[in-house]
């Protein structure tokens, strides 16, 4: 049965080699070759566990096969691997398949308002991003565009960065390893470029611009072996950050934005580059007791919920992350649903109660090493911006 998936991606390498190769007209035979052996594939096995993963990427070829087609019709001879020019100047096809853009329209609505506590973090990005981009006119030193956030899994990075972005209303550019691996097609320089461009062109009309690289270190930590050009790639990287503190970007609101678990393997080269690196710290014991009462409210919504004793729930989850909370919460909902289910009782006639939650929490086990929070402060003593906090 995976022959098929085997020709596949024999052919998606093929296809991969020559478009970086720039032989488009040959790329985009290979990738239909590769779509053609995928499609096959996905309709003898629809529950294949990699089923999901091949849909994805038959996307992902066909949208690239369509951009080679379009463009090899309007250009046949110019460089068009990625978009940029040889000068890397705007102007040239940038690829918008290659990331992916979210304006306010295509995000999620939440607000500061809508994210319980972060308030150490809320001001430093208030400080760093909200102000400057009110009235940068009061900024006549210019402000700087590079803002780490860094801290255990499930504690808010990407959950406050699309906040973050509703409330200047930016223009949200989302990078993360998967987009990478599966749409730069192992050419990061040019991505990197393209990337920038793109942030510039609307950042320059004045339209707030949050470039997000989730699990930064991922992307651009050092490999002993490298093969796809990494290293020129984190190098453009580090000369496009550069590049927004010269003059002529100095007052533009772009703003570039880091998150990672693991900012200790970070190089200083980036950590340099991130000028404004706050931490995302773990909800305490107040913090937690918030989680659960925001999230079990949305429960009351629907069903009866008897006295809950939140604190006794804040207790019992220490070293759990607001992840681990939301999903605590989910949890319970499941197991009232199949009960009343099972029982064939109405909504109103199963009250909720701490049991309920106490019941799944013991289930259910912490996600944070707590032996790594030390790790993060003391990085956050040594590298953080705000570590008074
Ligand atoms: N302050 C908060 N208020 C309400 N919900 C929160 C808060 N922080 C996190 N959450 C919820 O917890 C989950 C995880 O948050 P998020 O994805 O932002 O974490 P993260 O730090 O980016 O994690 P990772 O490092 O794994 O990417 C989300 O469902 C989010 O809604
Ligand atoms: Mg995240």
């Amino acid at each position: 049965m995976y022959q098929l998936a085997d020709r596949a991606v024999e052919y998606a390498q093929k296809a991969i080699s020559a478009d970086k190769a720039g032989d488009y007209e040959t790329a985009v035979k290979y990738y239909k070759i590769a779509v053609d052996f995928l499609t096959k594939y996905l309709m003898l096995y629809p529950d294949a566990p990699l089923a999901d993963f091949y849909k994805e990427l038959i996307g992902k070829y066909k949208q690239r096969i369509a951009y080679l087609e379009k463009i090899m019709a309007e250009k046949p001879r110019e460089d068009i691997s990625t978009g940029t020019n040889s000068h890397g100047s705007p102007g040239g096809h940038v690829d918008p398949s290659a990331f992916e853009v979210l304006t306010p329209e295509q995000r999620s609505k939440k607000t500061f308002e809508d994210l319980v506590d972060l308030e150490s973090v809320k001001r430093a990005l208030k400080r760093t991003v909200i102000y400057p981009v009110k009235d940068p006119s009061l900024y006549p030193l210019g402000w700087p565009k590079g803002i780490l956030l860094f801290g255990p899994p499930g504690c808010g990075k990407t959950e406050i960065t699309i906040a973050l972005a509703n409330e200047i209303k930016a223009v949200l550019i989302n990078v993360s390893p998967a987009t990478v691996v599966s749409k730069w097609l192992g050419d990061t320089e040019k991505n990197v470029k393209a990337l920038f461009t793109i942030g510039r062109e609307y950042a320059s009309k004045g339209q707030p611009v949050i470039i997000f690289i989730d699990e930064v270190d991922a992307l651009f930590q050092q490999y002993s072996v490298e093969v796809g050009g990494e290293k020129r790639g984190r190098n453009q990287f580090l000369i496009e950050m550069d590049g927004l503190t010269s003059k002529e970007y100095a007052n533009i609101p772009l703003f570039v934005i880091g998150a990672t678990n693991k900012p200790w393997n970070l190089d200083i080269g980036f950590i340099r580059r991130f000028e404004r690196r706050i931490y995302v710290p773990p909800p305490n014991k107040e913090v937690r007791k918030q989680l659960f009462e925001h999230y079990t409210k949305k429960l009351a919504e629907k069903f009866v919920l008897e006295q809950i004793d939140y604190d006794k729930l804040a207790d019992l989850t220490e070293g759990y992350s607001s992840s681990d909370i939301v999903s605590i919460v989910k949890e319970v909902q499941n197991n009232i649903v199949e009960e009343i289910n099972e029982k064939g009782i109405s909504p109103r006639n199963r009250k909720i109660k701490t049991e309920d939650f106490i019941e799944v929490i013991s289930k259910h086990k912490p996600s944070i090493d707590t032996r790594l929070l030390e790790v993060y402060k003391e990085w956050n003593k040594q590298y953080g911006t705000y570590s008074e906090d």
